[in-house]
């Protein structure tokens, strides 16, 4: 059976509240109280759902070590509908985080049949828009990487054909390098906890990658070597470390590291003693005897733009969206001929106002071209009440994304030295 999301289908249609029910995504906005001015993707639910992103949003709070990981496949142009988490790598980035960004040429090309010359002119492109936002960090092409190819091989060890087949839907015609992809990016997610040493991750992608981090979690806790957890028997509450993958000399580690433990064949019990300080040094120990000692991957889900004629952004429909280096005039035309939420004539317009809510240049200005939360609010209430006409919006709206283009463009200029692979 093939499950719902599959991350390379063109159909991008998904149904955010079967992914929520059915494979246990948690809502982000719970934890925006806990985000000292949360910026625009938050406060407006674009960004809509998370996975264990608490620990994370603690580690901003408390000025602790978090990383920030996501990766870009190089198959075309960076376009619109990457600002989104390019702008959550950045922002996360400007909190604290450390950043990392994994070029997926190894995924492209594998994937995508991209070659490898275009998957580096194009890899350099994001790289660029990403300095231009703020970033700064790690940045790598897989291909390059080789400690990531090792660890994409011991991620490997843990995931076997019908996994893949029951998350991905492959088959027996799929190249064995798509399924190596897979693993390639596991290791993406992992990698910033072994180049560094493990600590909160967070990866911003969007809701299709669902898949990818529900195996990278699974990949993760499979490579522990101890199994760390809180038991009660009768009224006598303990912390049990149980032994899964650890060798002898491990084991001999961790009954010093826990002097008074109640040793048994393959696993310890502690009486009193901090969950988390436990866990703390269990994954000192797994460290020290060659072990990961990862701490599960989190990560953020943002939905998608829809296309500037309704339907599913893509580069393969060019009218749907803008590159950043394409010329005024076609974006203007792009713009102008926008699908929006307008009636069929002026006079239904005026009496009836529009629907926002299904128009592509209302949600443009929503996830990128207005900041400010009163001028999209005014923008929102002229249209509803037939005050604003769709003529008149696009005009504004267009000039936004010129003052938009133009500053971005300058940016990347300025960065083009960073880019150096
Ligand atoms: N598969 C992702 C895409 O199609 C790209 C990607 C590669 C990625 N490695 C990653 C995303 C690591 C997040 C984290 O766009």
């Amino acid at each position: 059976m093939q499950s719902e999301i599959n991350p390379w289908s063109s159909n991008q249609e998904i149904e955010t509240n079967k992914l929520f029910s059915e494979f246990g995504i948690e809502p982000v906005e719970p934890l925006l109280g806990k985000i000292k001015n949360p910026p625009a993707f938050l406060r407006r639910n674009i960004v809509t759902g998370q996975r264990d992103y608490a620990r994370v949003v603690d580690a901003m709070a408390n000025k602790e070590k978090f990383f920030v990981m996501t990766g870009f496949m190089p198959s075309g142009h960076p376009h619109l509908g990457h600002l989104m988490v390019m702008k959550e790598v950045a922002w996360h980035v400007r909190q604290g985080g450390l950043g990392y960004v994994a070029i997926a040429d190894r995924e492209a090309h594998a994937v995508r049949d991209i070659s490898w010359e275009k998957c580096r002119e194009f890899g350099k492109e994001y790289l660029k828009c990403l300095y231009a936002l703020g970033f700064e960090g790690t940045t790598y092409f897989q291909s390059d990487n080789n400690d990531l190819k090792d660890l994409a091989f011991e991620s490997a060890t843990r995931i076997n054909f019908s996994e893949l087949q029951a998350i991905y839907g492959f088959s027996q015609e799929t190249a064995l390098a798509k399924a190596m992809s897979v693993a390639m990016q596991v290791a993406d997610i992992l990698y910033p906890q072994t180049d560094d040493e493990p600590a909160p991750t967070v990866v911003p992608v969007g809701l299709d990658q669902d898949p990818h981090i529900r195996l990278t979690r699974d990949v993760s806790y499979k490579l522990r070597m101890f199994l760390v957890e809180e038991r009660c028997e009768g009224n006598r509450e303990y912390i049990s470390i149980r032994s899964k993958n650890a060798p002898e000399t491990a084991m001999k580690d961790l009954a010093s590291a826990f002097p008074g433990a109640k040793v048994y064949e393959g696993h310890i019990d502690i009486k009193g003693g901090n969950l988390d300080d436990v866990k703390e040094t269990v994954r000192k120990v797994e460290r020290r005897n060659g072990g990961y000692g990862f701490i599960s991957p989190s990560a953020t889900y943002h939905t998608f733009l829809q296309g500037l004629q309704g339907g599913k952004m893509s580069s393969s429909v060019p009218e749907s969206l803008f590159g950043f280096y394409e010329d005024e005039k076609s974006v203007k035309k792009k713009i102008m001929s926008a699908l929006t939420g307008g009636r069929m004539t002026l006079e239904e317009q005026k009496k009836l106002g529009g629907e926002p809510e299904k128009c592509s240049i209302y949600l443009l200005n929503l996830f990128h071209m207005t900041e400010d939360d009163d001028e999209l609010k005014e923008m929102y209430r002229a249209c509803k009440a037939g005050e604003l006409m769709c003529g008149t919006c696009k005009k504004e709206t267009f000039e936004r994304v010129k003052e938009f283009l133009a500053e971005f463009r300058e940016k990347m200029d300025e960065c083009e030295h960073k880019v150096e692979v």
